[in-house]
């Protein structure tokens, strides 16, 4: 017989076996409780993170307008540098993060949404201030749900300016673009007068100091109700085709104030190739306008 078979060492050895084994699980289990503790407290602060960006999310995200309103801060430095060329002003970058906290703030109270991608919009806010039209007088040739020109109004208050705003929209119950048929809006929200009017009113304009003119703009009628000033600013962003540009820049050669600035929308987003067109084939007749910079798909004009 073996040492190791006699009995009383198999007894030994049982009892040590046990203690050892009793020993591992109570070493594991106070593991098992510290891994499980931490895997909770970090399941805890991701619940959290996601919540946060959820939140933002839902503040800042593309459902209900299409377009997102998170751009990164390289985008906003290149956009700011675009502006600076455009206007001549050094401190453009700080107008852009105003013009930021207008647009998120319009879209979050409005009605509906302001067309098009925060770069453009946020190029067009910033710089028609800063190019220093020369008067307040704006007229804006297609408005949607009329965000934009409440964001517009509220940007030259800012600047200094007493805004009048005159806008020229078919307001349609969809928006209508020659060639194209557009779906419902990704906001959902229907355009009409009450919802333009609604959304004008948070610009803090007093009623006194917008006409709303519907109908299109090529529209002799139209014209002629509405062309009885010398507008500062013309944002041509309507009839997005070839002709409906061509047209809409010959009727603010008539309009516009000696320095007024003339803002072409979508000029070079290629999914409205007609307006990049229209205006090379205006500037090369005879026109009172000088392209005086290009910012996102936004083109600025001024006439002499
Ligand atoms: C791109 S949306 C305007 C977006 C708005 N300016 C903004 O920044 O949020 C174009 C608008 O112009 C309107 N429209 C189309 N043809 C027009 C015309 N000939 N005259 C005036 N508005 C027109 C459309 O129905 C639509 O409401």
């Amino acid at each position: 017989m073996s040492l190791f078979t006699s009995p009383p060492v198999k007894r030994a050895m049982r009892l040590v076996v046990t203690a050892l084994d009793r020993r591992i699980k109570r070493i594991a289990g106070v593991e098992n409780a510290e891994l499980t503790r931490r895997l909770e407290q970090a399941q805890r602060q991701l619940d959290k993170a996601t919540v946060n960006n959820y939140a933002v999310e839902l503040l800042l995200g593309r459902s209900g307008r299409g377009s997102h309103r998170t751009p990164t801060r390289t985008q906003v430095g290149g956009l700011a540098g675009e502006v600076r060329e455009a206007t001549g002003v050094d401190a453009a970058e700080r107008h852009v993060h105003l013009a930021y906290r207008t647009l998120v703030v319009l879209e979050a109270l409005g009605s509906g949404r302001v067309a098009g991608g925060t770069m453009n919009v946020l190029g067009k806010l910033s710089a028609i201030p800063l190019l220093k039209p020369p008067n307040g007088d704006v007229l804006e040739i297609g408005t949607l749900h009329g965000l934009f020109a409440a964001g517009l109004v509220r940007q030259l208050v800012s600047a200094g300016y007493a805004p009048h705003l005159t806008i020229v929209d078919p307001l349609a119950e969809v928006q209508l673009q020659p060639g194209h048929v557009l779906g419902a809006d990704p906001s959902g929200t229907p355009i009409s007068e009450n919802v333009v009017r609604a959304n004008l009113g948070l610009s803090g304009l007093p009623e006194a100091r917008i006409r709303l003119r519907r109908g299109f703009s090529d529209d002799s009628e139209v014209r002629a109700a509405v062309s009885d000033r010398e507008y500062g600013v013309v944002v041509i962003d309507g009839d997005h085709s070839e002709e409906g540009v061509r047209k809409d820049l010959e009727w603010a050669e008539t309009l516009v104030a000696s320095g007024g600035v003339v803002v072409l929308d979508d000029y070079t987003d290629a999914s409205w190739p007609g307006v990049e067109a229209a205006l090379e084939k205006h500037l090369e007749g005879s026109t009172r306008f000088t392209l005086v910079g290009r910012v996102a798909t936004s083109g600025f004009l001024r006439a002499d």
